[in-house]
């Protein structure tokens, strides 16, 4: 298994999608251009969903549109039906990422479908995005537990995931959207996946910090042999449709962990620093992450770094 780890960073959609006060179209360009900067090279830039359902990320066409592309930057952005796939390919995107769950009740609130008939949406949004030859990947949300039904068996997440690769997603992520998992059932449900044929080259995970065991699941992740972890910048984020969803990962988490591990990632923890207090001053509060308040660490000298100042 090579050591190298993708960083899929989520900030810029999930992220923000949560977010009640407007950011600009230009802030969120600048943001995702500090990214960039910081060394991510995967970034999910927006979501071409209804407007209605998700008011803050409603510029997603001009955004894409504005949005200068760097090359070897992947920027995939969240389509829920052909109609989204048709907007995102009119403002240039080229690679998207369809979104659904084990349960009912979730995607009912979330999409206003059931499991089955978001795979049925799916099916040619995820066949057309092939003929494009784009790159598609594929949530499972509520993969470990839903806030309306509970618990959530790991043959059920991993049934709806062997769907959606059978659809042609090339990468399916499974997503603990309200942060509920431990790292024995990640280790479970990566076991899994792999048992029942979903290659784990093709398989990332989304971790939410609310209980705080979104790094501990990464470990669990890295042992298992994921080698694609979600974050986002400044550990912002939640999905309005999930109570109690609390912020992502973040990246600046993930990085000083990683880079603790010694495994290569290719992202710079000062530029992701940069970006965090960037987004954290257009929402108006103080970085939640425990490294965007307690900075990096140079061990040749033991001063924290990063930091204004510092
Ligand atoms: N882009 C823009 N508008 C869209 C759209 C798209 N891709 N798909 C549907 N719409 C519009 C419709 O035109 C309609 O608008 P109107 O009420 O002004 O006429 C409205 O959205 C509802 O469409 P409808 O087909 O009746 O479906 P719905 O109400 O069941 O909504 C979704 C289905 C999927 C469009 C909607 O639930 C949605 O966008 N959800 C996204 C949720 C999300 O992003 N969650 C966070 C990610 S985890
Ligand atoms: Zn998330």
């Amino acid at each position: 298994m090579p050591d190298r780890v993708r960083i899929y960073e989520v900030g810029p959609r999930d992220g923000l999608q949560n977010e009640a006060a407007p950011i600009a179209t230009e802030a969120k360009l600048r943001y995702i251009e500090l990214l960039a900067a910081a060394g991510l090279r995967e970034i999910e830039a927006t979501s071409f969903v209804s407007p209605r359902a998700i008011p803050q990320l409603a510029d997603a066409d001009d955004l894409m549109r504005q949005l200068p592309r760097m090359s070897g930057i992947r920027y995939p952005v969240l389509v829920p039906n052909l109609r989204g796939l048709e907007r995102a390919q009119a403002a240039g995107a080229d690679a998207i990422a369809v979104f659904t769950a084990t349960t009912d009740a979730f995607t009912q609130h979330n999409i206003g479908m059931t499991v089955d008939e978001s795979l049925v949406t799916f099916g040619p949004v995820l066949a057309r995005a092939g003929e494009l030859h784009w790159w598609r990947r594929a949530y499972v949300s509520t993969a470990f537990g839903c806030p309306y039904t509970g618990r959530v068996k790991p043959e059920r997440a991993v049934e709806v995931g062997l769907r959606l690769a059978a659809l042609g997603a090339d990468e399916v992520c499974f997503g603990d959207t309200i942060g509920v998992a431990v790292p024995s059932q990640v280790t479970v449900l990566a076991n899994l996946a792999a048992e029942r044929g979903l290659p784990l080259d093709r398989v990332a995970f989304h971790f939410h910090d609310t209980r705080g065991t979104a790094l501990a699941n990464v470990v669990a992740g890295l042992d298992a042999g994921i080698r694609c972890f979600d974050s986002s910048t400044g550990g912002t984020g939640g999905c309005p449709y999930a109570p109690g969803a609390a912020g992502n990962l973040a990246t600046e988490d993930l990085v000083y962990l990683l880079d603790g591990l010694g495994l290569d990632h290719g992202v710079a923890l000062i530029g992701v620093l940069e970006a965090a207090r960037f987004i954290a001053a257009q929402l108006g509060r103080p970085l939640a992450s425990k490294v965007g308040q307690a900075g990096g660490w140079d061990p040749a000298t033991g001063a924290a770094t990063g930091r204004p100042g510092s």
